[in-house]
C-alpha cells in the first residue's frame, strides 16, 4: 500500500499534463476496457489511459505528441521572425533583416519555414486527436509555456516552451550521412561540420533588435538557424523509424511511418539549403566560425556541400552490401535518446524540473513499449 500511494501521487502530478482522452472520445469508451475490473481499476485509473490502443502504442504516440508540440513551438518562433505570417501559421509580423539573412541560404527560406511550421502543427494536432479518438490520454504542455522569447521587433512576445537563444548545435549528422563505411547503430561517431556550434551557446534568432547588426553577426545567427533546422529534422527522421519498430497496431504503424517520412523530407530540404550558408566568423563572437566546407581541411566526400543524399553505408551487418539509409534507427532507448539530444542542444534552458520529469516519464514509457508477441 505504501508504494502504491507514493506512485499514485507522482502519477497524479503527471496526469495534470495529460488531456483526458475519455472526455474527448465521448461516453462510448466509458465502461469498456479501462473500467472493466475491480481492484486493478484504481491503479489503472491513476496511470495514463491507453483506451483502445495497445499500451505501448499509446506511450509511443504520447512521446511523439510531446516531441511534435516542442517542434511546433520552436518552428513558430522561427516563423514569427523569418517565415511567412498568414492564417495558416499566425503569430508575429516578421523581421525583414533576419528574413533577408536567412534568404542568403535560399530565396524561398520564408516559404519553407512557414511550411515546416504548419506541418508540425498538424503532426501535433493529429497525434493528440488520434489518441483521444481511441480513448487514450493525449499530451498537453501548455502549463510549461513559461519561457520568455525574443523581444526583437516582429516576435509575438508570447511565452515559449523552448529556447532558441542559447543553442549548442551538434552538426555531426553532416558527416554521418556522408560516411560510406560507418553507422551510428554500430557505435561509430562522426565529426561535426561546424565544430564551433558544438560548444558554447548561440542564438538562432535575434534575441532583440540589438542582434540585427552588424550584418555579419546577423548572418551568423541565420547560419546557426540553418544548421539548427536540419539538426532538428534529421532527429525526427531517425526518431520515427526507431520507434516504429516497437509499434503493435498496423494503424499506429501507418501513422508513424507516414509522419516520419515528412520529417525526412524536411531534413533533406534543410540539408540542401544550409550548404549555402556563407563562410564567416561572427564579429560579435570570434569563437563562432562557419568554415568553407568545400575546401581543406574540410571538403571531399565527408564535407562536400552538394552531397545531400544519404551515402550508402553499412546496415545491420558488415557482411551485407552497403545501403542508402536513414541513420541511426536503433530502437533501444530511442525516446530517451531523443530527449537527451534536445536537452543537450539547450532547447529547454530555463524550463522547470517538472517539465524535465514529465518528459522523462513519457520517454521512459515509450522506450518500455514492445511489439506485441516480442516481449
Ligand atoms: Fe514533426
Ligand atoms: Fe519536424
Amino acid at each position: 500500500m505504501k508504494s502504491f500511494s507514493r506512485e499514485s501521487k507522482s502519477n497524479k502530478n503527471r496526469r495534470e499534463f495529460l488531456k483526458n482522452g475519455m472526455v474527448a472520445a465521448g461516453a462510448a469508451t466509458l465502461g469498456t476496457g479501462l473500467l472493466a475490473s475491480g481492484a486493478p481499476v484504481l491503479a489503472e485509473q491513476e496511470k495514463e489511459r491507453s483506451g483502445k490502443l495497445p499500451k505501448g502504442d499509446a506511450a509511443i504516440l504520447r512521446f511523439l505528441a510531446a516531441a511534435e508540440i516542442i517542434e511546433t513551438d520552436l518552428w513558430v518562433q522561427y516563423n514569427e521572425l523569418g517565415g511567412i505570417q498568414d492564417n495558416e501559421v499566425p503569430g508575429g509580423s516578421g523581421s525583414p533583416l533576419y528574413a533577408a539573412a536567412l534568404q542568403v541560404l535560399d530565396g524561398d527560406m520564408n516559404q519553407y519555414i512557414h511550411d515546416n511550421t504548419e506541418d508540425e502543427f498538424t503532426h501535433e494536432t493529429f497525434i493528440n486527436a488520434y489518441l483521444a479518438s481511441k480513448g487514450a490520454d493525449a499530451v498537453d504542455l501548455e502549463p510549461f509555456r513559461t519561457l520568455p522569447g525574443s523581444t526583437a521587433t516582429g516576435a509575438s512576445g508570447k511565452p515559449r516552451l523552448t529556447n532558441l537563444m542559447k543553442l549548442t548545435v551538434d552538426t555531426s549528422w553532416w558527416t554521418r550521412y556522408r560516411s560510406r563505411t560507418q553507422n551510428p547503430n554500430f557505435g561509430d561517431t562522426f565529426p561535426p561540420a561546424v565544430p564551433s556550434l558544438a560548444v558554447g551557446q548561440h542564438p538562432a534568432i535575434p534575441r532583440s533588435d540589438a542582434d540585427l547588426s552588424p550584418s555579419n553577426h546577423l548572418q551568423a545567427i541565420a547560419n546557426t538557424a540553418g544548421f539548427h533546422f536540419a539538426t532538428i529534422e534529421q532527429g525526427g527522421a531517425s526518431l520515427y523509424p526507431s520507434l516504429a519498430q516497437r509499434v503493435s497496431s498496423s494503424q499506429v504503424l501507418q501513422i508513424v511511418l507516414s509522419i516520419g517520412g515528412t520529417e525526412a523530407m524536411h531534413f533533406q530540404t534543410w540539408h540542401d539549403k544550409v550548404g549555402n550558408a556563407p563562410t564567416l566568423t561572427d564579429s560579435s563572437d570570434s569563437t563562432l566560425v562557419f568554415p568553407d566546407l568545400n575546401a581543406p581541411p574540410f571538403g571531399e566526400e565527408d564535407f562536400q556541400t552538394n552531397l545531400i543524399m544519404p551515402e550508402p553505408t553499412v546496415f545491420l551487418s558488415r557482411t551485407l552490401p552497403v545501403c542508402s539509409i536513414v541513420r541511426p534507427t536503433e530502437t533501444t532507448g530511442a525516446a530517451t535518446g531523443a530527449l537527451k539530444f534536445l536537452t543537450a542542444m539547450g532547447l529547454f534552458i530555463g524550463q522547470s524540473p517538472a517539465f524535465f520529469a514529465f518528459l522523462r516519464d513519457l520517454a521512459e514509457e515509450a522506450d518500455a513499449a514492445r511489439r506485441e508477441g516480442e516481449r
